[in-house]
């Protein structure tokens, strides 16, 4: 059985790259909604109804036995639902996992922390109730950030600059130790953001964090663990193919990876 990677779009591509990289022996698929995408300024209802049909079509037909949603905003407003109701009526024996807690966690090391994120995530106050979860003492300052999204689903760099820029501002004299990267877009652009961030601000970049959980949480879960092929194989799935798609597969997986198209 596969692990699945599941994201609204092409961002969790970043992530899905980062997990194979470290654990290259797994087979894997990953599916963006890029049909669909962005996800963060959907109600709750909607983004529930999208993510059960990316995790269910990646446990039917693509015989997954764990499911990590890469994306943020689903992790922020249908994981819990998906785990607590979908899953145990219809895949009881499968599990899935989302980003949202492991960053939590991460973000719970500091005293003082700035998360940004989708419209959609920052409303949620998911970050602020898993990190209070943790360590209610933490301060935290949240900003939406929507605007980085499109422009990552369009491989955008340098137009990318200004926005960032004005996301980081309300962050100024603010003394925060951390800022946390809450969207599976923004790796995209760590590097601008730390460059203005400066030294003495930690990024807290999911891709980065991921790995070590994802590794921890295997060593724990045998009974998944067991179940997982080792064909060293990586299959991209998307509900859009566009010029972007292609060219982000091939940057991030290799020439011989290519999108195929598939119907949630
Ligand atoms: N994947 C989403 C997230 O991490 C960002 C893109 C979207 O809004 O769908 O929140």
């Amino acid at each position: 059985m596969k692990i699945g990677i599941f994201d609204s779009g092409v961002g969790g591509l970043i992530i899905a790259k980062a997990i194979r990289k470290a654990m290259p022996e797994y087979d894997y698929v990953y599916l963006g909604d890029t049909k669909r995408v962005p996800y963060g300024n959907r109600s709750h209802e909607t983004v529930y109804e999208f993510t059960k049909q990316g995790v269910g079509y990646l446990f039917r037909k693509e015989n997954c036995a764990i499911v990590i949603i890469a994306c943020n905003t689903a992790s922020a407003k249908a994981l819990r639902r998906i785990q607590q109701e979908y899953l145990v009526e219809n895949f009881p024996e499968r599990k899935v996992l989302g980003v949202l807690v492991p960053t939590a966690e991460e973000c719970a090391k500091y005293k003082k922390v700035g998360i940004i994120g989708t419209s959609g995530t920052v409303s949620s106050d998911s970050f602020v109730c898993e990190i209070g979860k943790i360590n209610s003492k933490i301060k935290i300052i949240q900003n939406p950030a929507p605007m980085l999204v499109p422009l990552v689903e369009e491989g955008e760099k340098e137009l990318a600059l200004p926005f960032i820029k004005k996301y980081l501002k309300v962050f100024d004299g603010k003394n925060i130790e951390a800022l946390a990267l809450g969207c599976t877009h923004y790796p995209f652009y760590k590097s601008e953001i730390r460059k203005i961030l400066g030294k003495n601000i930690k990024v807290i970049s999911q891709d980065e964090i991921i790995i070590d959980k994802l590794k921890d949480y295997l060593k724990r879960h045998d009974e998944i663990t067991k179940k997982l092929s080792c064909g060293k194989h990586a299959k991209i799935l998307v509900t859009d193919i566009t010029k972007n798609v292609e060219k982000l597969t091939k940057d991030w997986f290799g020439e011989d990876t290519k999108p195929e198209l598939v119907k949630l």
